[in-house]
């Protein structure tokens, strides 16, 4: 263990790169090694973004020597290079990508072919300029950038089922490609004339009268009423909370279409062997990605820091995240190797931590990390953003690194083979909440994600494992589930959560929860909506605080900030968790938290936003509840336990499982083990670990 940790702890000199180099190329890694195409993807993926289009091809033996050299396993080209592949309208050129799918095989590289869509060829552009996107300020968007299409343009269509099938057909069987991703970040929206009438339709579709659209969003307010369906606009800044949220529906089966419109071409054509899928950003909501996730194979995401260092807490919880958009493991297909090129400062993430954020990624679920970018193209808009290699054409210092990487994943590839993360607790998230909160914050500092997080950070040090799903999937498996912002809960949800806690679930409620219902229209009710029965005890008020408010009770005392509501226990056998103190007047001594049992479960609700020393009271309350221990057991603070495990013949029983820990500090952190494991990195056995700054260990029993 010591011994490989010391591998990172050294200096590495440029000299010694040299030298790394000159050792390869006696190992024979100078020329491809005489290799059949992969036979079978490996359980743990290395990979890099790609772009051979861009360098002349007597460069790209050189480029796979030096992947292979640092264990990267898989490319993924071709989704920026629709003018290569399609120089003029109805021709394809796919020879070159073909030699370099080969090429790759060659190095025992296997390739997950981007389709090019998200940047059209000037060609396409120029001819039809009706593909072009129109802004929110009715701008259309020219060449040189990207996303510069219009995501309903049936024209636009056209070209990419086109080149998609092209694609397919040509690489469908081939045995070194392993997936598709379809586009890339889908992301910007078009407000063109046709979109309106497909919205329009969509609309008609979805509510088949304008009395029932006029019912649903209220408008007679205003003298919103629509006599006609050509009348509906697409909403640009804060409009009717309704017309907002169908856009955002519109939106997401827009793009679930577009995507449709490839994936069905390259399923005609492929072997059911290559996966489909296409890479998201995480906490983005610019559309619902449970609607999107649902026709791909896998899910897969964009991992990136930005400015500052790694906040293992935000991005385990994004991992998590990601793995609740099909609840199976999922890809990081692109991250940063040290640093970006688009934040305000584009900090270097500290050495030893691009090791940590790959190991941190397994630990939530990932089967591949990949590298954006192999290396700077030598003009365009991306020239600062991090590599492997330089300009030049050699490593880096991060490429050792990423080196390390790569052996590790190879040693532990056959333990991690067929697990998954599996968590007995469960954050609800909701895009349809999200929005409706979003656009009505009520208080400028009501950030979403940062509650979330605060409910995220406090149970996960608890439990080591948590699950983040849509509030649609199925709950039975979890002992608790936790809402933090479920603030559209209609009559359907709420009778799946009633049946989730009669069942014997514990069921949390987060502040603003059950106040709407599918159309974003405020309940007839009080919050929590038709779960207030269950509760036996409802919101009496809300209030944005710009004040803290003291609050105390079983889980100790403290403050409540920005979101306060007041409750009321309505039935005798409601408990009160916590109460305000002294504050609007309002607010004095009335409940900020009450709980319930309910059939076999038990339902709490918590009106109020609670500082961190509250949170962790109540989510250690909330675990005890639920009965709840850690995956692995104690561990000191910034270290991370990840666990995965097989399924085995009896639930609780896996067939195996497998625990990633990582220290997240500059500091060594001494851990001691429930018993003795062994390390697949190094086969020691041990039952207690010294790891080192930023050190990893992968543990089997
Ligand atoms: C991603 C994008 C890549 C590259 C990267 C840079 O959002 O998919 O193509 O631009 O950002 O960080």
């Amino acid at each position: 263990m010591r011994g490989l940790e010391c591998r990172i702890g050294r200096p590495v000199s440029v000299k010694r790169w040299t030298l790394l180099g000159l050792v390869l190329t006696s190992l024979g890694l100078a020329r491809p090694t005489a290799a059949p195409a992969p036979s079978g993807p490996p359980h743990l993926i290395l990979g890099t973004a790609w772009y051979p289009e861009q360098w002349p091809e007597e460069r790209w033996d050189e480029d796979l020597r030096l992947m292979q050299a640092a264990g990267i396993n898989v490319v993924r080209i071709g989704e920026f290079a629709w003018s290569r592949l399609e120089p003029e309208e109805g021709r394809y050129d796919l020879d070159w990508l073909a030699r370099a799918v080969d090429k790759a095989a060659q190095y025992h590289i296997a390739v997950v072919l981007g389709t090019p869509t998200a940047a059209p060829p000037a060609w396409l552009t120029q001819k039809y300029p009706d593909t072009l996107r129109i802004d929110e300020h009715g701008r259309r968007a020219g060449h040189g950038g990207r996303q510069h299409f219009s995501f309903t343009s049936s024209r636009y269509r056209d070209f990419c089922r086109g080149i998609a099938e092209a694609m397919a057909r040509r690489f469908g069987h081939h045995p070194n490609v392993l997936g598709w991703q379809i586009d890339n970040e889908y992301a910007e929206v078009s407000y063109d004339e046709d979109t309106r009438q497909k919205f329009q339709q969509w609309l008609q579709a979805r509510y088949r009268t304008l009395g029932n659209l006029n019912q649903h969003w209220t408008t007679a307010y205003w003298s919103q009423t629509y006599f006609d369906w050509s009348q509906i606009p697409i909403p640009v800044g804060y409009q009717n909370p309704g017309l907002m949220l169908e856009w955002k529906h519109f939106i997401s089966d827009t793009w679930r279409d577009y995507q449709r419109n490839q994936l069905e071409v390259i399923r005609a054509h492929a072997d059911p062997r290559q996966f489909i899928t296409t890479n998201m950003m995480g906490w983005f909501d610019g559309y619902d990605h449970y609607v999107v996730s649902a026709d791909l194979t896998l899910a897969s995401w964009d991992d990136y820091v930005g400015q500052g260092q790694l906040d293992p807490d935000r991005n385990g919880m994004t991992h998590d995240l990601t793995r609740g958009f099909k609840r199976q493991n999922f890809w990081v297909m692109e991250t940063q190797p040290g640093n970006v090129n688009w934040a305000a400062v584009n900090t270097f993430l500290n050495r030893g931590t691009i090791r940590t954020m790959a190991w941190q990624a397994v630990g939530h679920g990932a089967d591949a990390v990949s590298y954006w970018q192999w290396r700077s193209a030598l003009n365009g808009q991306e020239q600062y953003h991090g590599t492997l290699l330089g300009a030049d054409g050699t490593p880096v210092p991060v490429y050792f690194e990423v080196q390390q990487i790569g052996r590790e994943f190879a040693q532990a590839s056959e333990a991690l083979a067929g697990t998954s993360p599996e968590s007995p607790v469960a954050l609800l998230h909701d895009y349809d909440s999200r929005w409706a909160i979003d656009w009505q914050r009520h208080n400028a500092r009501y950030d979403q994600i940062q509650v979330f997080e605060s409910y995220y950070r406090a149970l996960r040090a608890l439990t080591q494992a948590m699950d983040v799903v849509n509030p649609y999937a199925p709950l039975e498996r979890y002992k608790l589930v936790v809402a933090p912002d479920l603030n559209l809960i209609p009559d359907d949800l709420a009778r799946n959560l009633t049946a989730y806690v009669r069942a014997g679930g514990h069921l949390v409620l987060g502040p603003r929860s059950g106040m709407k219902d599918q159309y974003n229209a405020l309940l007839p009710q009080r919050q929590p909506g038709l779960l207030a029965d269950p509760l036996g005890g409802r919101v009496e008020q809300y209030y944005a605080l710009d004040q803290d408010v003291p609050v105390s009770g079983n889980w100790g005392s403290g403050h409540a900030s920005i979101w306060a509501e007041q409750l009321a226990a309505r039935s005798p056998d409601v408990q009160v968790l916590l109460r305000y103190g002294a504050s609007n007047g309002w607010l004095d001594y009335q409940p900020a938290v009450i709980s319930r049992a309910y059939g076999k479960g038990r339902i709490t609700y918590v009106g109020a936003l609670l500082d961190d020393a509250l949170m962790q009271a109540a989510a250690r309350w909330m675990v005890a509840q639920a009965g709840l221990s850690p995956a692995l057991g104690p561990v000191p603070p910034g270290v991370e336990v990840c666990r995965r495990v097989a399924p085995g013949a009896s639930p609780g029983k896996p067939a195996k499982q497998v625990f990633i820990l990582i220290n997240h500090t500059a500091q060594p952190q001494h851990v001691s083990l429930p018993r003795a494991m062994r390390s697949v990195l190094t086969g020691h056995q041990a039952q207690s670990l010294d790891m080192p700054a930023y050190g990893v260990e992968v543990l089997v029993d």
